[in-house]
């Protein structure tokens, strides 16, 4: 679909079947918060409006999916919606090994649990929250290396998702015996959903072999990331997104990938691997946790389902459209003054709350406290990408994350420009009584991964 000058974003497809919404009073969305001890992953979803929390799972499928559902073999061994799915699977990720999984994080549950152990240390652009804490379960650790202006919610370099190669390089020339693989996750979601270039996936490469050390790609949104490659990056504007994907993924030894992602299916993911020995102990752990190795925790049909929605993540008209409108968010944030991560990333804007409420400290989390409002405010719900989420260390100390950021993710194909437009009036409510919100304290954490479970309190 060529935009023909047209300023309108149009979404590429008709509504097909309808799943109606209601609105709560603010009252109402009051008392819902406290019930959750101020944690929005602790609400109803009926009692979320328009629900920007994740773009993990949250997406709809297309007729052609749903179609594809009807085809699913649930045979338990060599289902036919098996080999449907490795194909299109490696029709865009050429690795020897395909094992499926029920999501991204069994694939790196199964991944570290073979490569990871006290001593060893995975380097990383920025470890998603999972990837870290599956890292961290087997008392490996974890290390960041972005570049610094990834760092930066304000900097425009067009590929903040870059990672440090120098960074990289001084460490694995300290401790390269200690690094089972070096990992690169696209597009860079805890950084702000910023993409990482072709070039530096090379160097990155580069020095990985220089070491003698594998590389890995946590894809999930391999799409947008090939998108920001073909829109940003010299060279590549006339390359079809299917060869920009296969370019970055031949870089790659494996890779992991949640499926609930930009292959628009609603469950699903892969661990992939050239490596047959590793391959070999990784699809006995698969056995032992997710399944056989050729359905792996997923049903025929969600097999058949991604093997439709992979082909269609790659559709230019598609990520032409998804690209455009989450830039439509952005845009109009910006131009009321919230301040918000630049360049906006492809599948959510990320507001920085360490900005916008600076007379709260990071560690009365700004990001929580926002995430908050925007919900009391309109029934929005977003995600604290921030001291809630990355604050809690190894050591069981805790300290002001790098960045307080409050993700409105945008599920694929889901909203329209409508329902964007009244997110934009809420956002912009809440704005213009910011100096008004007050901090949060944690009244009870669990151990691990404590943003989706702890409960808060407003410091009053
Ligand atoms: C970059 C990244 N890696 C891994 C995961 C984990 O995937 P899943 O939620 O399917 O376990 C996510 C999920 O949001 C993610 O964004």
């Amino acid at each position: 679909m060529s935009t023909e000058g047209f300023v309108t974003i149009i979404e590429p497809f008709r509504i097909h079947s309808v799943e109606p919404m209601r609105m709560l009073t603010r009252a109402e969305r009051e008392e819902r918060l406290v019930e959750a001890g101020y944690n929005l992953f602790a609400l109803h979803a009926d009692d979320v409006l328009i629900d920007l929390l994740t773009d993990s799972g949250t997406g709809a499928m297309s007729s052609e999916q749903w179609a594809a559902l009807q085809r699913g073999n649930e045979a338990y061994a060599g289902a036919p919606s098996w080999f449907r799915f490795e194909a299109a699977v490696r029709e865009l990720f050429p690795f020897r090994h395909i094992l499926p999984t029920h999501q991204g994080r069994a694939a790196e549950k199964i991944l570290f649990g073979v490569v990871g152990g006290p001593g060893r240390v995975v380097p990383n652009n920025t470890h998603f929250d999972t990837t870290r804490a599956n890292v961290e379960a087997t008392e490996a650790e974890a290390v960041d290396l972005p570049i610094p202006e990834g760092r930066d919610p304000a900097n425009r370099h067009p590929f903040k998702g870059n990672m440090d190669v120098a960074a990289l390089e001084a460490l694995l020339a300290e401790r390269a015996e200690d690094v089972p693989l070096v990992m690169m996750t696209i597009t860079n979601n805890s950084g702000g959903g910023q993409p990482a270039s072709l070039a530096n996936l090379r160097a990155v490469k580069a020095v990985c072999e220089r070491y003698g050390r594998p590389l890995f790609i946590d894809g999930c949104r391999f799409a947008e990331n090939a998108w920001f490659i073909k829109t940003r990056e010299e060279g590549y504007a006339d390359r079809p997104v299917p060869d920009i994907v296969r370019e970055m993924f031949a870089l790659a030894d494996g890779m992991t990938m949640s499926a609930k992602k930009d292959p628009l299916g609603n469950i699903g993911g892969w661990l992939a691997v050239n490596d047959d020995d590793l391959a070999e102990q990784c699809r006995n752990l698969e056995i032992l946790t997710e399944g056989f190795p050729t359905y792996g925790g997923l049903a025929g049909r969600d097999l058949d389902a991604l093997a439709v929605g992979l082909r269609e993540a790659v559709d230019e008209d598609y990520l032409r459209y998804r690209i455009a409108s989450t830039k439509y968010l952005g845009d109009a944030l910006q131009r009321m003054g919230v301040p918000v991560v630049v360049p906006f990333g492809g599948h959510a804007i990320f507001i920085d709350a360490r900005a916008m409420l600076p007379h709260i400290p990071p560690l009365q989390y700004p990001g929580q406290a926002l995430a908050c409002a925007l919900y009391r405010e309109g029934g929005v719900r977003s995600c604290e990408i921030g001291t809630v989420m990355f604050g809690r260390q190894a050591d069981g100390s805790e300290k002001p994350a790098a960045m307080d950021l409050v993700r409105l993710a945008i599920p694929r194909r889901t909203y329209t420009q409508s329902h964007i437009d009244y997110v934009i009036e809420v956002v912009g409510r809440v704005a213009s009584k910011a100096s008004e919100l007050v901090g949060m304290e944690i009244v009870q954490e669990p151990a691990r991964l404590r943003h989706f479970t702890a409960k808060f309190r407003p410091l009053t």
